[in-house]
């Protein structure tokens, strides 16, 4: 749309007017919005969405905009302004300095938090079971007789799954918070619990941004207790990890928008959680310390991959 009719159909006040052409060249810098030349005899330049944009559109199905309008909530952004107290103090995270709780604490006892942030990882998974299970991931859970999402947070990737395998028995494990007074269906189950104490038997384990937000330490814990629930390899037990590989140097040359993201999801990791994103190499020693024997790293999803690991 031209910029005359963008401005006369947003409520901008007239004196703001120059304003916004300055706020288009940067949204058309960062990607946002392209130009292209209208045909008329004015040469008068158009505004178009690109497709970083139109990911933001509320009503688009696989909308982000619940995740970008959470990760800018000072809930979450205040913790940042903390980060340089916390390098001289013993406390374990940034956002437990600025919130007085560690962060899944804090979700318990703050619904806002809790609710925000339930949506925000449902539109991630909207999209992410767009291409797990829509497209060529489809093979991972094809031979699986039952499935536990550990962290499934409100089921949306759960939910994806059980109704594209319907004789797939799926389970989602969360926090009491999370799922309680969630209804299941006929193949999907709530359970409420804690994976660092047990997870629910089954044949395989799905973790979908788990991993990346707990320490080494942590993470031996949840996989040991991962590899307890599920069966052994011959009947095809697996846990199915979707996280970020973090590039080596021989990879990133030329991408460096792909490597300045995961650099800053690293970077979040470290301000709101204990977690933190690793290379193959960090994966394979947390994997192997866990008494894994065998790992397959797929990388179908975008800046994340699909990381199968064996008992
Ligand atoms: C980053 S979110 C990922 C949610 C979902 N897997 C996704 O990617 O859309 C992490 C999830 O782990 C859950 N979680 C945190 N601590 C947990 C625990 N001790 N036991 C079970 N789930 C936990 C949180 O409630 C949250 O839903």
């Amino acid at each position: 749309m031209p910029l005359s009719k963008l401005i006369a159909s947003l409520p901008i006040h007239p004196s703001k007017t120059s304003s916004i052409q300055r706020l288009m060249r940067i949204l058309i810098h960062s990607g946002f919005f392209a130009t292209k030349n209208v045909a008329n005899d004015d040469c008068e330049v158009e505004y178009v969405l690109t497709d970083s944009s139109m990911l933001l559109l509320k009503n688009n199905p696989l909308s982000m905009k619940p995740y970008l309008l959470a990760m800018l909530d000072p809930i979450l952004t205040n913790p940042w302004h903390k980060l340089s107290t916390w390098f001289q103090s013993n406390n374990p995270t940034s956002f437990e300095i600025e919130h007085g709780m560690m962060f899944w604490d804090y979700a318990c006892h703050v619904p806002k938090l809790n609710e925000f942030f339930n949506d925000a990882m449902a539109s991630d998974a909207r999209l992410v079971s767009k291409l797990l299970v829509d497209d060529k991931c489809k093979g991972v859970f094809e031979d699986l007789e039952s499935l536990v999402d550990v962290g499934g947070g409100t089921g949306t990737l759960a939910k994806a799954i059980a109704k594209s395998f319907p004789h797939l028995d799926c389970i989602v494990f969360d926090l009491p918070h999370v799922v309680a007074d969630l209804e299941g269906s006929e193949n999907l189950k709530y359970i409420a619990g804690d994976m660092f104490e047990v997870i629910p038997p089954s044949n395989a384990i799905l973790l979908k941004w788990i991993l990346h937000d707990w320490n080494d330490e942590e993470c031996v814990k949840i996989l040991k207790n991962c590899k307890e629930a599920i069966m052994s390899k011959d009947k095809g037990g697996k846990v199915i990890i979707i996280d970020m590989v973090v590039m080596e140097e021989d990879e990133k040359k030329g991408d460096d928008k792909s490597v300045e993201t995961q650099l800053f999801f690293d970077m979040l990791m470290m301000v709101l959680l204990t977690g933190k994103e690793r290379n193959e190499k960090e994966w394979a020693k947390l994997i192997l310390s866990a008494g894994f024997s065998y790992y397959k790293i797929t990388p179908v999803l975008g800046l994340r991959s699909l990381i199968e690991i064996y008992p």
